[in-house]
């Protein structure tokens, strides 16, 4: 399931963001690249350790908490700590490549399964020419370019790239989460499922009883289903 989500981050948050992100040391991505994808990676991104990686991960996770679309479409068991990267200048691209199927956590707490991939863009799109993210996804291929503060959530499993930025800085965060539920199959429908559900406790109220067993049927898949 490819998802574009909004609003993850107000643009107050988003503008704090920035403000940090630029004071802070970018280095040359390849420094942590894999063999095979160091060959396709051209960008700038932060250490992991660095203080404003620290400060903008807190802002980052408090928007995540809060929104209520990521945890139903997500249902994250864990969250990789959010990374961020910059594509521009001569350090403008990263070609075809997959993530590898699971990020070691650098403070040795344990390592995350990439089920599911995530971008948060964090620079508006007027703002650069180029920096499509494109996903190859099984309905086809997705060219994604989304508004500061907004996120796009695609299976792990996906081929995909950055086009060339061919003007201004294109700035966002990536970033991994192991899903309770494994099967992006079994998590759409149980977004889909949540989704409808949404919809009829606003028509007919919390107390209908059509309301209750449908709420009873999506509790009984997701504990069916749930890794945790
Ligand atoms: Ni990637």
């Amino acid at each position: 399931m490819l998802l574009h989500i909004r609003e993850v981050l107000s643009l107050d948050e988003v503008r704090q963001a920035r403000e940090i992100l630029g004071q802070a040391p970018w280095e040359d991505g390849r420094l942590t690249a894999g063999e095979q994808s160091a060959k396709a990676k051209n960008n700038e991104q932060l250490r992991e350790d660095c203080e404003e990686t620290r400060a903008v991960q807190q802002l980052l996770l408090r928007g995540l908490e809060r929104h209520q679309v990521f945890f139903s479409a997500a249902l994250p068991k864990q969250i990789s700590p959010p990374l961020f990267n910059r594509y521009g200048g001569a350090s403008n691209s990263f070609g075809n490549h997959v993530d590898s199927a699971v990020r070691f956590l650098r403070d040795g707490s344990g390592r995350v399964r990439t089920d599911i991939s995530c971008t948060l863009f964090l620079a508006e799109p007027s703002e650069y020419d180029g920096g499509e993210l494109v996903i190859e996804d099984t309905f086809g291929t997705q060219r994604v370019k989304l508004a500061a503060g907004d996120m796009v959530l695609y299976p792990g499993t996906s081929v995909h790239r950055v086009l060339p930025v061919t003007r201004g800085y294109r700035l966002a965060s990536y970033f991994w989460i192991q899903s309770m539920v494994r099967s992006d199959e079994q998590r759409r429908l149980l977004f889909e499922m949540d989704n409808h559900l949404r919809h009829l406790r606003s028509k007919y109220g919390e107390t209908d009883s059509g309301v209750i067993g449908l709420t009873s049927t999506y509790h009984n898949l997701l504990r069916m289903w749930l890794d945790i």
